[in-house]
């Protein structure tokens, strides 16, 4: 029932946001910079968004996958596109004013100076360029987030890593998101992929599946990595939101061991290797340090002193609560990278204090932290940014 409201909603308020765009492009841009084509497009949003929610319903009547997906992308780029052009118009608005106001300005100046044309129409040109550039990154965003997910080889430096953990991989599983973005053929591939790769073990932290009634075949595709020293998940915000009864149910019947607070020792020759896994805060507003404060202490209790000690923690933030923990490396997920990348890195890096370590490689003390930036995604948009699965490459430093 719930997803037959959600469609009802969407293709609403896509609905409105189309007509409120349109009014504004008529009543303020309209007079400026008369594109006609760009009030065209918008005024049959609405029609595009109720065409998408036809198509999600009946996807969602009979079950067709592809039904699904092309009806929520669909809805979310109309949605999208009038985001877009709601915060593009006013700057056209901005340059466009500004031009009329410094044309008035030179004229009273000098005037036998006469209007110069060939100016207003390049000020006009770029006052246009910024909608049509909106619709541009918004398609290419749309895009960029069905693109196949990506398997990077991260090679993380440690004084202490003992001899035999020098070249060990771990498959970084984060954030699928499982539903009609991210579906169990995409999981598949991800898995044919990484087999290539040989990781020794596989590491899932959290949001796996948005739709539980796919997580126990997602489990056992996940199995079928068949790594050396098998695998081990652990809790996200998203296994709460679904129902953590009956994620905990699904995840206990399946063939990989759940960490809940607590971790395991591998024996790798003569060194001991920790992992653990963090529980979720399932907050997104306040202060959850004390919370993953609590939960880092209970789970390494399980650690022994000479371990080699990897947490699996949903949460990146965790990394300011770990001192004294004698914690190696974090893994984690959650923010899938703020979906839009700049050089390597989020674009939203260092903006949000709630959220310091947004995607990529991290260092406090003598802990690192890789944050994925996730398989999978509930909005569809990314932008330099990809979905990932890393393969982490442990290495002992060059003394
Ligand atoms: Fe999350």
């Amino acid at each position: 029932m719930r997803i037959y409201i959600t469609i009802l909603v969407s293709v609403i308020l896509a609905s409105l946001l189309s007509i409120l765009t349109r009014n504004i492009i008529r009543r303020i841009n309209k007079k400026i910079w008369k594109f006609s084509k760009i009030d065209t497009l918008v005024f049959y949003l609405p029609f595009a968004a109720l065409f998408f929610a036809v198509i999600w319903f009946f996807g969602r009547i009979f079950i067709i996958p592809l039904f699904m997906t092309l009806g929520a992308a669909g809805i979310i780029s109309v949605f999208l596109f009038d985001l877009m052009m709601l915060i593009t118009l006013p700057f056209s608005w901005i340059i466009d004013f500004t031009n009329v106001r410094i044309q008035s300005f030179k004229s009273k100046q000098n005037k036998k100076k006469s209007f110069n044309p060939e100016r207003r129409k390049v000020i006009k040109a770029a006052a246009a360029a910024l909608p049509l550039f909106s619709i541009g990154a918004t398609g290419t965003g749309l895009a960029s987030s069905f693109q196949s997910v990506c398997i990077r080889r991260i090679p993380l430096y440690f004084d202490n890593l003992p001899e035999e953990l020098d070249g060990f991989k771990i498959l970084h599983l984060s954030d699928m998101h499982l539903s009609i973005y991210f579906q169990l053929s995409d999981l598949e591939t991800v898995v044919e992929n990484a087999l290539k790769e040989k990781p020794d073990i596989f590491l899932v932290t959290g949001d796996v599946s948005d739709d539980l009634r796919l997580l126990p075949d997602a489990l056992k595709l996940i199995n079928q990595l068949n790594t050396p020293h098998h695998g081990y998940v652990s809790l996200g915000n998203h296994e709460y939101y679904r129902g953590i009864r009956e994620s905990i149910q699904k995840f206990v019947a399946g063939p990989i061991p759940l960490l809940i607070n607590k971790g395991e020792i591998i024996k790798i020759g003569n060194s001991n290797l920790f992992i653990g896994g963090a529980d979720d805060p399932v907050t997104l507003r306040s202060d959850i340090t004390p919370f993953l404060k609590r939960t880092v202490e209970m789970t390494m209790q399980s650690a022994t002193e000479d371990s080699f000690n990897i947490l699996m923690s949903h949460r990146p933030k965790t990394l300011d609560v770990v001192e004294n923990q004698n914690i190696d490396l974090i893994l984690s997920g959650h923010t899938h990278g703020g979906q839009v990348g700049f050089n390597g890195r989020s674009l939203f890096e260092g903006m949000i204090e709630k959220e310091p370590y947004l995607w990529g490689e991290y260092k406090k003390g003598e802990t690192q932290l890789y944050t994925s930036s996730g398989m999978g995604h509930w909005f569809p948009f990314r932008f330099n940014c990809p979905p990932e699965a890393p393969l982490i490459i442990l290495k002992k430093s060059k003394a």
